[in-house]
């Protein structure tokens, strides 16, 4: 979304904008790979008391934030608390979303490579005839060599940088906003069939049981820490664009509720692509531990498609739209930085772009290189895009999201997180006590308490 003084003019169009930036790999790369790394069914759990319990309360801290304060990430802290250090918080989340766009970007990349690769055939050129187990290693193979090579992952993500560059400077958000306020719902709809089709192969049933029965054992403070970081990713928390995106909500919408239904819907994709990826893991014998949680679902859904009939072209459709998917997410967490730059230090746009895209060239680098000739670089035994997906997730997000409950919640002037919750006293009756309760109480010791143990 652009930043200007225009308002949504319907509710579903700001539902779909908030959805927009909500849904994107971070829900269909990144929930399989994690469920997969911490226990199936117990991931899947712990994710959502983590978005019921704490996800929804931090969104409707953040949009109350946004309304209040009608201006960006930094912005709302000095407009409700002028004379206070407060914006530092939101100073945090501007770098924490730069953070997360350096790995997020290389992962872009890949869906653009595997979108070319579709269009073009290569990916399926030798899979419909090859027995399921040859399958699996064609498949898998092919994506430890291709992240593992440097020049192609590396061509791809700058294409996207170069991509990300283009509609930030040309402002076509309004743009790429209504192609994916129609493909938003496609991709909804193709995800449901394809996990019909995922739960159709034989063998299915093992894999249901294994993304759907917790294994309550599994449950580790270091499962709880990664489900909230993962929930906190996938609903876009904790980096200021909620409240960028809320300050341009009317003062007729109802937070609570808005905040609900992007949370379910961003809830059933995740959920959508565990029916779609792990059926299709037993069913092909794939070595769940063999599979690395990153390369997951590009080596799982090319596997679906070679076998379904014209699976070339579901395989077209999909990539298109999580392409589509994911340069929603990317231009919104590049919005962040690029309008704190172009506010702050009162620069062009155009130079606000550069400023932030420019440094990203290598940054990205560093990141898509790390399975490459960088590999042997570690950072705490990680290696640097791993290190920088779970320094941001587990512990940038839940710090910010932490900075916005106990700011709204305790320090920005009294009655401005009641006036937000119940529209100046029309809506929420008796229940906004509660949600008020769960801001400022429950919110910020749960992540604190999942914070310290996590790390420990
Ligand atoms: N939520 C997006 C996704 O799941 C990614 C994203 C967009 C994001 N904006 C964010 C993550 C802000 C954290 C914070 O792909």
């Amino acid at each position: 979304m652009e930043a200007q003084n225009s308002q949504f003019k319907t509710k579903i169009g700001l539902i779909a904008a908030t959805l927009g930036s909500a849904v994107g790999l971070g829900s269909i790369w990144r929930f399989p790979a994690e469920a997969q790394q911490n226990g199936g069914g117990a991931f899947l759990l712990v994710y959502i008391v983590c978005v019921l319990v704490l996800g929804i309360p931090v969104m409707v801290a953040e949009t109350a934030l946004g309304r209040a304060g009608r201006s960006d990430a930094m912005g709302v802290f000095k407009a409700l608390s002028p004379k206070t250090k407060w914006w530092i918080g939101g100073l945090f989340g501007v770098v924490t979303s730069y953070l997360i766009l350096c790995f997020y970007m290389v992962v872009a990349g890949w869906t653009l490579e595997y979108l070319w690769s579709s269009i073009t055939g290569t990916l399926y050129s030798s899979g419909a005839d090859l027995s399921r187990a040859a399958m699996d290693a064609t498949y898998h193979s092919r994506m430890e060599e291709y992240i593992s090579s440097d020049s192609s992952p590396l061509i791809a993500t700058w294409i996207m940088i170069i991509i990300n560059i283009g509609v930030l400077l040309m402002g076509v958000q309004k743009g790429i906003e209504r192609c994916s306020n129609i493909m938003m719902p496609m991709l909804f709809v193709l995800l449901l069939l394809f996990g019909i089709y995922s739960i159709s192969l034989p063998g299915s049933a093992e894999g249901l049981e294994y993304f759907f029965k917790p294994d309550f054992s599994k449950i580790s403070w270091g499962v709880v820490g990664n489900a909230l970081g993962q929930t906190f990713f996938s609903l876009s928390l904790g980096m200021g664009i909620l409240v960028t995106y809320a300050s341009y909500y009317p003062k007729s919408t109802n937070l609570v509720g808005t905040s609900v239904t992007v949370s379910l819907l961003t809830t059933v994709v995740a959920i959508l692509m565990g029916v779609i990826i792990f059926p299709t893991v037993f069913s092909y014998n794939m070595d769940l531990e063999q599979l690395r949680g990153t390369t997951l679902v590009f080596v799982t859904l090319p596997e679906v498609f070679a076998q379904m009939p014209g699976g070339r072209w579901w395989s077209i459709l999909f990539f298109t739209l999580l392409l589509v998917a994911a340069l929603t997410s990317t231009i919104s967490i590049g919005e962040v930085s690029v309008s704190f730059i172009q506010r702050r230090f009162r620069k062009s746009r155009i130079v606000a772009t550069l400023i932030v895209l420019l440094p990203l060239f290598i940054l990205s680098a560093l990141c898509s290189l790390s399975f490459g000739s960088l590999s042997g670089v570690k950072i705490f035994g990680e290696n640097i895009f791993n290190f920088l997906d779970m320094f941001t997730t587990n512990y940038l997000l839940p710090i910010t999201s932490i900075l916005a409950v106990l700011f709204i919640g305790w320090f920005a002037p009294k009655g401005v997180l009641r006036n937000e919750i119940t529209n100046g006293g029309r809506i929420m009756g008796g229940l906004s006590p509660v949600v008020e309760g769960v801001i400022k109480y429950l919110a910020p010791v749960l992540i604190l308490i999942i914070f310290i143990y996590g790390i420990i």
